[in-house]
């Protein structure tokens, strides 16, 4: 069973003269574990794809299947619970870290697994285990404004990552970071995510974060246009 199945999903902003078609068509599949990348140039309709996988913008048209569940075709399926199933199933990390201000990275990081029933020690425990595979046991109780950018994305990594989702969803992760920073929050991601046999999605217009990956499609105007292997 594939991870992520996507099957011409499209998506159009708006209606009539001022619709906007931001992804057409897009139809590809992605294995447990396996790592692939959308790259392509700003507004070329990576964060509509990558938001309309994430059950977070509805697809105009097209199916998109996550971990065997249907969860859009032609529209959200009726009934679904899509907030649980993102809890569930997804993990998301954004540009900017979207940590929660008034939190530590520690809490920052349980209260993700809180929402999905642990107690507050076992939260505590997978937590600290996680922060510090990240480097970051020296930070458990630092603020995200003590954390420099580096830091504070590899926190959101272990938020993300916290309930080993099935599938991990990211948009331009490294874009805030230098390119040092950025590939090691790359390498860390890459490497949790293969460790968990999650998906991995990333969306970035930067060629130079998506080495090792094992498939990366291009995008342009909407339309995913080529794909590269890796080749290892
Ligand atoms: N909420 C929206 N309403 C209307 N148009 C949008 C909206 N979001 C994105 N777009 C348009 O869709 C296209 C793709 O945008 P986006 O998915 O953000 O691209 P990328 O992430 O590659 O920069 C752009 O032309 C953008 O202006
Ligand atoms: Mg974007």
């Amino acid at each position: 069973m594939y991870a992520i199945e996507v099957d011409k999903v499209t998506k159009i902003y708006g209606k009539g003269e001022t619709a906007v078609t931001a992804i057409s068509d897009a139809t590809f599949q992605v294995n447990p574990g396996e790592l692939v990348a959308i790259l392509g140039p700003s507004g070329s309709g990576k964060t509509t794809l990558l938001t309309a996988i994430g059950l977070i913008n509805e697809p105009t048209h097209g199916k998109v299947i996550i971990d065997g569940a249907t969860v859009a075709d032609e529209g959200w399926v009726r009934g679904l619970d899509l907030k649980r199933l993102r809890r569930e199933k997804l993990g998301f990390i954004f540009q900017h870290h979207n940590l929660i201000p008034f939190l530590s990275a520690i809490e920052n990081v349980m209260i993700a697994l809180e929402i999905n029933h642990l107690t507050s020690s076992e939260a505590k425990s997978r937590a600290t285990e996680l922060l510090k595979s990240l480097n970051l046991g020296h930070r458990l109780n630092n603020y995200p404004t003590a954390l420099s950018g580096g830091e504070a994305q590899r926190v959101a990594i272990a938020r993300a990552l916290a309930n080993k989702p099935k599938v991990i969803l990211a948009d331009e992760p490294t874009a805030a970071l230098d390119t040092e920073n950025g590939k090691n929050v790359m390498s860390l991601l890459k490497s949790l995510a293969v460790e968990n046999n999650s998906a991995i999605l990333v969306v970035t217009h930067d060629h130079r974060m998506v080495e090792g990956f094992d498939r990366i499609f291009d995008v342009r105007d909407g339309k995913i246009v080529g794909e590269q292997n890796s080749g290892n």
